[in-house]
């Protein structure tokens, strides 16, 4: 049984326990949590580095996880949802593709008082209780760090092209915003070219490529809203006998181990991490549920900005 009440997202996750079954745990007999994970697909070294975070510490906490890969389709998320109440999962975690699209499927979990933790991004919906948290970092912030960071580097003179993420999702939303925000108040800073790269690697080159031919000698910087996006430019660069990192610089968002290696190649100016290991907060959030505790609408995960020249160092550090 499922309660309307906050406090009852305790019961609902407990009682659920793979529909209604008692399922033996290790040698004990309590009941397993069950899980489901909505996750939009393998776009992106973040991305997967998300999904490892998120099953291990399923594995480590002895939680069922339900895992569903909607490669890259919103209607597999969706279909998704709906099988996960159809298994009477205890609750649900949600990773959208795009920010819209989600009222109706959110309200048919509601009706089953399944519990729907958002992570790394977030929703637009009408009637925000159909949601119980998002656990996120700040997007328009780490646009905002972006163009600082380069703002400061060219001293706020810059013909820059900028490579997009999935168009209608909220970081590729949030991070043009915060970027954009901070260089209005810096003319000498131009974004020429713009267009989305989908966060990922291939396109990324594919797209920087035709940037190159549009603006030959009239690009002095990349922003890319992912790591992935900037590496595709990178190689882009390279082909076209360019020094990136020299030549043209790039500033991008995640902060993955290759993203630092290209740092410490000299290849890469800056990165605004964006970290991708939420399992341990997820399973916190969905643990102070069990426990009665009403969540905060939203968990802000804090990022660290990285330049060149502590890339050798954090290197090591790095997790994902
Ligand atoms: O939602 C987070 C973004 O999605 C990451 O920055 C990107 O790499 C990913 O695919």
């Amino acid at each position: 049984m499922r309660l309307h009440l906050i406090g009852g997202a305790l019961l609902a996750l407990v009682a659920s326990c793979g529909g209604g079954e008692t399922a033996e745990q290790g040698t004990g007999s309590s009941k397993t949590m069950v899980v489901g994970f909505a996750q939009l697909g393998a776009e992106s070294n973040w991305r997967t580095a998300e999904t490892r975070s998120v099953q291990d510490e399923a594995q480590r906490r002895g939680v069922e996880l339900k895992f569903a890969d909607a490669q890259g389709q919103q209607e597999n998320q969706i279909r998704a949802l709906k099988g996960f109440v159809g298994m009477n999962v205890g609750a649900i975690l949600l990773a959208p593709k795009t920010e819209t699209g989600w009222d109706n499927v959110l309200a048919d979990v509601r009706k089953k008082n399944i519990p729907v933790v958002l992570l790394d991004r977030g929703v637009k919906v009408a009637d925000e209780s159909l949601y119980t948290t998002l656990i996120a970092s700040d997007f328009v912030e780490e646009g905002r760090k972006a163009a600082t960071w380069l703002v400061g580097a060219t001293g706020g003179k810059c013909r820059l092209v900028e490579l997009q993420g999935t168009v209608g999702s909220a970081p590729a939303i949030d991070r043009q915003k915060g970027f954009l925000e901070v260089l209005a108040q810096h003319p000498g800073m131009e974004v020429i070219l713009s267009q989305t790269a989908e966060f990922g690697l291939a396109k990324g080159k594919e797209v920087m490529e035709a940037f190159l031919k549009a603006k030959p000698k009239e690009i002095q910087a990349v922003y890319a809203h992912n790591d992935d996006m900037a590496l595709g430019a990178i190689q882009a660069l390279e082909a076209a006998g360019l020094k990136p990192g020299v030549d043209v610089l790039v500033v991008s968002i995640d902060g993955g181990k290759p993203a630092f290696e290209a740092m410490a190649a000299g290849k890469l100016n800056c990165v605004v991490e964006c970290s991708p290991l939420l399992g341990p907060l997820a399973f916190d959030a969905l643990e102070r549920l069990q426990r009665g505790e009403t969540l905060p609408k939203r968990i802000v995960v804090e990022d660290r900005v990285f330049t060149a020249a502590e890339a050798a160092a954090e290197l090591p550090n790095r997790k994902y």
